[in-house]
Formats: structure tokens, C-alpha cells, sequence
């Protein structure tokens, strides 16, 4: 199944499966279950800002770091800049944080409400080159889900 196919029904799936009575955390778990069996990346998950950091939230794929400082990482520019990173070679990433020796690209998207991130969505691949802008442009669609 080609990217775009995959991702339209993932966003088809995602949209009925959030439940509007319950927090955050509880869509993030399903969320990333989801997105896991799905894309079969090496790690999947949400880190949320919690009192000026980004703390580790539901996830699948190995044990990560649990805290990742403002402007720090892949995760905490994203936060910082409130966009997208696509990263093709984690090791030439300035201060890319190695929570697995086995990560070698990653992408990093915003969760934004009126304006403020909220959390970021990461997602680790053991390829290099694994992510591009047709990742991005769904990824992108699919937080907007929470
Ligand atoms: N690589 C991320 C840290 C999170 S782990 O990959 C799960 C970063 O540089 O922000």
C-alpha cells in the first residue's frame, strides 16, 4: 500500500476512535497503538509540556528519556519553533538526543491549541531518509485529531 493510501485510512481510523470525553493521555495511548501497528516504526510516541518541559506521555516502542528541556533535542526545537522537523541522519543533528543507539531519522510534529504546543508527536525509525513532506502533511493533519 502506497504512503498516502495508508495514511488517508489511518486518518479515517484515528478520527473515529478519539473520544471527546476523555483527556489527552487516553487519546494519545490509543493514538500511538494505532500509528505503531500501522507504520511499523522503531518508536512512537507523545511528549507533553508540563511546567516548561516536554515529559514523556504514551508511547510504544522501546523505554525513552522521560524529560526533554525548551529548545532542546529534535523534540524540544520543534516545540521552540512550533514546526516540523523532518530529520534524514539523526547523528548530523546538533544536539539530536539519543534515547535509542538504534534511531537514524526522525520526525517531529507540533500539537498545537490556540497557538501553544501542548505536546509533541515523535517518530523514530531505524532507516535513514525514512520520513519526507508526505509524512509530514498527514502527521501534521492527524494531531489536529486531539
Ligand atoms: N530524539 C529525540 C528524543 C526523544 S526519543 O527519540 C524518543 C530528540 O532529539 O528530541
Amino acid at each position: 500500500m502506497k504512503k498516502a493510501e495508508r495514511y488517508s485510512s489511518l486518518l479515517k481510523e484515528i478520527s473515529s476512535l478519539m473520544d471527546k470525553d476523555v483527556d489527552d493521555i487516553a487519546n494519545m495511548a490509543n493514538m500511538t497503538r494505532l500509528l505503531y501497528d500501522r507504520l511499523s516504526h522503531h518508536w512512537i510516541g507523545f511528549y507533553r509540556v508540563v511546567k516548561n518541559q516536554l515529559i514523556l506521555g504514551p508511547f510504544n516502542g522501546p523505554i525513552a528519556c522521560t524529560s526533554i528541556p525548551f529548545g532542546k533535542g529534535v523534540c524540544g526545537k520543534s516545540w521552540q519553533d512550533k514546526k516540523t522537523y523532518i530529520v534524514d541522519d539523526v547523528h548530523q543533528f546538533k544536539g539530536h538526543i539519543a534515547c535509542s543507539p538504534l534511531s537514524n531519522s526522525e520526525i517531529v510534529v507540533p500539537c498545537m491549541r490556540d497557538n501553544h504546543v501542548f505536546a509533541v508527536l515523535d517518530i523514530d525509525s531505524t532507516a535513514l531518509n525514512a520520513f519526507n513532506h508526505e509524512d509530514q502533511y498527514y502527521l501534521e493533519k492527524i494531531v489536529t485529531l486531539l
